[in-house]
C-alpha cells in the first residue's frame, strides 16, 4: 500500500509530472508503421498526455508535430499533405516536418512572421514496424541491441492494443509471474500444434508438457528478482512432482517494457505506453528465432479482436469482456475466451482508471512490482536532482553492448535451473538464422 501522493507521483505522465519526466528520457512507441500505410500517412498521436500528429512528407521523412495549429488551434490531422509538409486547412499556414512554419499565404506579401512560428516537434525513428518518438530534453539515447531491434524486419511483427487504464497497472501485470497460473488458466489443454502466434499454448522446452498444464498444476512459483543494466530480471520456478523444475525467465526493461517468452520460437517485447493518465497502448514486438514471422496471419488473428483505427479491443467493459458463466465453469478461469490479452485487459481495466494503491495489499509474489516501484522512485528522484547519469541505461553504458534480454521457459531435469535456462537459450540462439549471439 502506498500514499495517494506517491501513487500520483508514480502514475501521472503529463509534462512536468514526476513519472512523465522519467518516461520522456526514453524512446516511446508513437504509432505502428501499419497505421501510416493504411490510406493517407497522417495519424493522430496522443502520447504522455500531449496531442500530436505524425505524418510522412513527400521526401518520405516522418514528422511528429503539435496536433493544434499554432495560429488559432485547428486540428492538423485534417491538414493538407502537400508541398513537402502539412498545411492547415483553416488559413493555409504550412509546416515542415520539424514543425517550422514556412509559409502564411494570407499574411501580407513579404511578411516574415512565419520565421518565428514553430509547432512542437519531436524526433522520430522507425524500427521494426514501430515509429518511436523522443519527447525529452537533449539528445535522444541510443537503442539497445535487444533481439527485437536487432532481428531483421522479416523476423519481427509489431501490433498494439488500447487499454482504458493507467500505464503503470498495465506494466505491473507483466511483472507479476503468479497471475498466469490463475488468470490465464485453461481448464483443458489445447492442442499445441495449433499454437502459432499465441501465448501459453506451446510445450515447455524438451518436456512435451504443455505450459498451460505446468501453470495450472503448480500455482505457487518461487519468484526471484535481480537488478540488471536494463531493469529487472524475474525468475519464476515451479518445482514439479517428478523432481524437475520449470523455469520461466522474464524481464522488465526500464521504464515501461517487458520481455517475455511466447513460445519456443518467439518472444514478446511489450511497451505499456501512456496515452494520458487514464489510457495506454500496449505495443508488442513479436520476435522469431527461427522462421520469418507470418505477419499476415498474426495481424489477421489480432485484427479479429480489435477495431481500427484506434486498435480498441472488441471485448471491453461495455460487453462484459465476453464473459460467459458456462465457459468459466468448464473451460477457462475467467470465462472470457481463449485470448489471454482479453484476460489481462480485464485484469488491468477492472482496477479502475488509475488503481487506488492506497487500498492494495501486496504479497510475497508481488516482489517484482515492489522492486520496480522502488526503481521508478529512484529514477524520479534522479531526474528531479539532475542526476541523469543515475537513470537505468543512461549511465554512460554503451547500449550496443546490451543484448537479449534472455526470456524463456525451460525445464531443469536435475534442479540446476540456471544452467537449464542458459542451455535452452544458447540452443535457440545457435540455430537462429540472424545473429542472435549474446
Ligand atoms: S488555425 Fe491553422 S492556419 Fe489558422
Ligand atoms: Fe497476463
Amino acid at each position: 500500500m502506498i500514499s495517494q501522493e506517491m501513487n500520483d507521483s508514480l502514475t501521472r505522465v503529463g509534462p512536468g509530472s514526476d513519472a512523465g519526466e522519467v518516461l520522456r528520457r526514453y524512446w516511446q512507441p508513437a504509432a505502428l508503421l501499419d497505421e501510416l500505410e493504411q490510406g493517407r500517412p497522417v495519424v493522430p498521436v496522443r502520447l504522455l498526455g500531449e496531442d500530436l500528429v505524425l505524418f510522412r512528407d513527400s521526401e518520405g521523412e516522418l514528422g511528429l508535430i503539435g496536433r493544434h495549429c499554432p495560429h488559432r488551434g485547428a486540428d492538423m490531422c485534417f491538414g493538407r499533405l502537400e508541398d513537402n509538409g502539412l498545411r492547415c486547412p483553416f488559413h493555409g499556414w504550412h509546416f515542415d516536418r520539424n514543425g517550422q512554419c514556412v509559409e502564411q499565404p494570407g499574411e501580407p506579401e513579404g511578411s516574415r512572421m512565419h520565421e518565428k512560428i514553430k509547432s512542437v516537434s519531436y524526433p522520430v525513428v522507425e524500427k521494426n514496424g514501430i515509429v518511436w518518438a523522443y519527447m525529452g530534453p537533449g539528445e535522444p539515447p541510443a537503442f539497445p541491441n535487444f533481439d527485437c531491434f536487432r532481428a531483421p524486419s522479416s523476423h519481427v511483427f509489431a501490433f498494439k492494443g488500447l487499454w482504458k487504464c493507467n500505464w503503470l497497472q498495465a506494466l505491473e501485470v507483466g511483472i507479476d509471474p503468479a497471475h498466469a497460473s490463475f488468470l490465464h488458466r485453461f481448464l483443458q489443454d489445447e492442442d499445441s500444434a495449433d499454437s502459432y502466434g499465441k501465448q501459453f499454448r506451446d510445450t515447455a522446452a524438451d518436456s512435451g508438457i504443455p505450459i498451460t498444464k505446468v501453470l495450472r498444476d503448480y500455482p505457487r512459483p518461487d519468484i526471484s528478482v535481480d537488478e540488471t543494466d536494463y531493469g529487472l530480471r524475474l525468475t519464476a520456478l515451479r518445482h514439479l512432482d517428478n523432481g524437475q523444475t520449470h523455469v520461466r525467465v522474464t524481464n522488465q526493461i526500464f521504464p515501461e517494457a517487458i520481455s517475455i517468452p511466447m513460445s519456443r520460437e518467439m518472444i514478446i517485447t511489450q511497451w505499456h505506453v501512456p496515452i494520458d493518465d487514464e489510457n495506454c497502448y500496449w505495443y508488442s514486438m513479436f520476435t522469431s528465432y527461427t522462421d520469418p514471422v507470418d505477419k499476415d496471419l498474426m495481424r489477421q488473428q489480432r485484427l479479429k479482436e480489435h477495431r481500427l483505427p484506434d486498435y480498441a479491443p472488441l471485448k471491453d467493459a461495455s460487453n462484459n469482456y465476453g464473459y460467459d458463466a458456462a465457459e468459466q465453469a468448464t473451460e477457462t478461469y475467467t470465462g472470457m475466451g481463449l485470448d489471454i490479452n482479453v484476460h489481462d485487459q480485464w485484469a488491468v481495466e477492472s482496477l479502475g482508471a488509475i488503481q487506488d494503491r492506497t487500498q492494495e495489499h501486496l504479497g510475497k509474489t508481488d516482489i517484482a512490482i515492489i522492486r520496480y516501484r522502488r526503481m521508478l522512485r529512484a529514477a524520479i528522484a534522479a531526474v528531479k536532482e539532475g542526476r541523469y547519469q543515475d537513470l537505468p541505461m543512461q549511465k554512460g553504458l554503451d547500449l550496443t553492448t546490451l543484448f537479449g534480454p534472455v526470456s524463456n521457459d525451460a525445464i531443469a531435469k536435475d534442479g540446476d535451473w540456471s544452467k537449464a535456462t542458459a542451455v535452452a537459450d544458447a540452443a535457440r540462439r545457435a540455430a537462429c538464422p540472424w545473429d542472435a549471439t549474446v
